[in-house]
């Protein structure tokens, strides 16, 4: 069994996103004691941002007249998407910035989407597991001032869910940056139950991929 986890987060310490993914890892591999993890940072090793028009270009250009660059974008694309491929289940960590998603997270998204194996009309992540962890420092939910705000979740999911249609599940961490910015100290009762509350999801989340997956 192979679990394949991405971590979108561009700190490598301290990052919530990360620490909810590690909880629904640890599910993962509670079930698969012997499973392989592969693992992908994209805030340490970022795709470089000419990746994707290079890929994008090479794909309308034919073969012999490709130039090195877009020879290596191609085996870029092949090789992220190779990740997803060969994984019986998926994690993906991706924290809100700029009321977005990163341009790291953007650009992996449109090298995996540029590989001509997705475009195929049963699409070969159908059915697959997943989990999606997001995390934010505010909290958007229903009747908040910024209800809405949080474009990156919906993208995700579209993405994940209804693009490639991975089987998805999602945790969403919200008021990460309650502790840390001073405005928000009146939610720290309301910040300690909503991690409590991440933290559950993510266990029973991780147990029900790594279940699903054995069961398939
Ligand atoms: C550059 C930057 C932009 C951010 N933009 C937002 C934002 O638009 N909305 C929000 O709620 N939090 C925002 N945050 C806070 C992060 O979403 C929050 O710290 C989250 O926990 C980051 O994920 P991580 O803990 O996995 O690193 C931003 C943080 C950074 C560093």
């Amino acid at each position: 069994m192979q679990l394949f986890r991405l971590d979108a987060s561009i700190r490598t310490e301290g990052s919530h996103s990360s620490q909810i993914a590690d909880i629904v890892q640890q599910e993962w591999c509670d079930v698969h004691p012997d499973g392989r993890i592969v693992t992908r940072h994209l805030g340490s090793d970022p795709i470089p941002a000419t990746a994707w028009p290079l890929a994008v270009n090479a794909t309308y250009t034919p073969p012999e007249q490709r130039t090195n660059e877009q020879v290596e974008a191609l085996a870029l694309v092949a090789k992220l998407t190779d990740e997803l491929l060969d994984a019986d289940a998926v994690i993906v960590a991706a924290p809100l910035y700029n009321f977005g998603v990163s341009q790291h997270l953007k650009a992996w998204v449109d090298m995996i989407i540029a590989d001509p194996r997705m475009s195929a009309e049963v699409g070969p992540l159908e059915g697959k597991p997943a989990v999606l962890v997001t995390a934010r420092g505010g909290a958007y939910g229903p009747g908040t001032p910024r209800e809405g705000w949080d474009h990156a979740t919906p993208w995700m999911r579209r993405i994940l869910a209804d693009v490639w249609k991975l089987d998805l599940r999602v945790v969403e961490t919200e008021f990460t940056l309650v502790g840390v910015n001073p405005a928000l100290d009146e939610f720290q009762d309301l910040a300690a139950d909503m991690r409590k509350a991440a933290e559950t999801e993510a266990r029973e989340h991780g147990r029900a991929i790594a279940l699903s997956e054995a069961a398939a």
